[in-house]
């Protein structure tokens, strides 16, 4: 059903490089490349270019209007969700980094020898927090990184690999489904799959029973898998959030629509949208949206759609659910995945759970 398209650094043509004119930085260079595998996933459904963006299709020919949110990141986006990552409203990662400087050192000594696996590992900050708990053990490391954005994923593996000289790479570029049925075999006695930053917020319910059923599949009974969720928290905060007084956020939900026009030849105007976020009480949610300033067309010629707005439609770009640490430890327990241990900042504003296939 899938196909795989390996673009890896070959280690041979590494090796056989002429040693007369190496400098440091060659040598350099070569160390790092032995140590990185990179491989390139592409299903077959999207290989093809007759199905390529049928999700954008889908998503903006119903209503409401939808885009998926893994759309955000091209190399512009992640930069902006880098710049989010810094904004004093979005409490997310700083929460998240202070939650994990605290627990690290117990979570590799929960675990001992194991890869690590991160899903979505964007620019890898917090991770190398957990790289540090491992190292500080004398325990080997091995890390596989998984994100839809292959220039991210490159440049933030070899800065890794600069960083820490024991440190084997082997990334997967590509979307969460395809890289967890395409892990290449464990070569530590255990495995931790890390979906940390609240990403599982992107999925809505139906989803999320089908991610977990997927996490399940990719490890062995024994083995890890560390979540971080966003909890419920008062509308104000949650709101500042994602309406940032700099606008960084309202330029990451514009850029979509940059990414979407690169991809498929579009004439998206980004001036005739504008940002609107808010939370959804009822269903604890984010959401945000593109809303349409005034009537118009906009044309998608290498999809070969032409889409249109009302004065004030929108496209809903992103859900980021919040969540409460009782309900998703059952969810989880639905799925054999056994919460071992719950780590959380004195707010209660975020969740790390260390989870355990049985
Ligand atoms: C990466 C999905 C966790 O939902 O908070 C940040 C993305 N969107 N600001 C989130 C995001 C707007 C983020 N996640």
């Amino acid at each position: 059903m899938f196909h795989c398209l390996n673009a890896w650094k070959n280690n041979s043509q590494v090796a056989n490089m002429t040693i007369s004119n190496n400098n440091s930085s060659q040598v350099m260079q070569q160390q790092i490349e032995k140590r990185l595998l990179i491989q390139h996933l592409r299903s077959i459904t999207e290989a093809l270019t007759t199905t390529a963006g049928s999700d954008v299709v889908k998503g903006l020919t119903q209503i409401p209007k939808t885009l998926p949110p893994r759309y955000f990141y091209d190399d512009r986006g992640s930069e902006l969700f880098e710049q989010i990552c810094e904004l004093p409203e979005y409490y997310v990662t700083r929460t998240e980094t202070a939650i994990l400087q605290e627990c690290a050192s117990q979570i590799a000594e929960i675990t001992q020898e194991c890869e690590l696996v991160e899903l979505g590992s964007g620019s890898s900050t917090k991770t190398r927090i957990l790289l540090d708990a491992y190292q500080n053990l004398g325990l080997p490391l091995r890390y596989l990184p998984i994100d839809v954005s292959a220039g991210m994923l490159e440049n933030s593996a070899k800065q890794l690999l600069f960083d820490y000289p024991t440190l084997e790479i082997s990334a997967l570029a590509g979307t969460y489904e395809l890289a967890l049925q395409q892990l290449p075999a464990k070569q530590l006695p255990s495995r931790m799959i890390a979906f940390i930053g609240s990403t599982l917020g992107n999925l809505n319910p139906q989803e999320c029973e089908m991610f977990f059923y997927q996490i399940t599949q990719a490890l062995h009974p024994g083995e890890y898998f560390l979540l971080g969720v966003d909890l419920q928290k008062p509308k104000h905060i949650l709101e500042a959030a994602y309406n940032d007084s700099q606008g960084v956020t309202a330029a990451f939900n514009l850029n979509m629509l940059e990414h979407i026009n690169w991809l498929y030849n579009g004439n998206f105007d980004t001036a005739q949208f504008e940002h609107f976020a808010f939370y959804n009480e009822a269903q604890n949610q984010i959401e945000m949206h593109l809303r349409s300033k005034q009537q118009q067309t906009v044309k998608l010629n290498a999809l070969n759609l032409s889409v249109d707005f009302a004065r004030d439609e929108t496209i809903m770009t992103e859900i980021s659910r919040k969540f409460d640490v009782e309900t998703i430890k059952q969810q989880l327990r639905a799925h054999n995945l056994e919460t071992q241990t719950v780590w959380t900042d004195k707010n209660n504003w975020f969740g790390l759970l260390l989870c355990q296939l049985q």
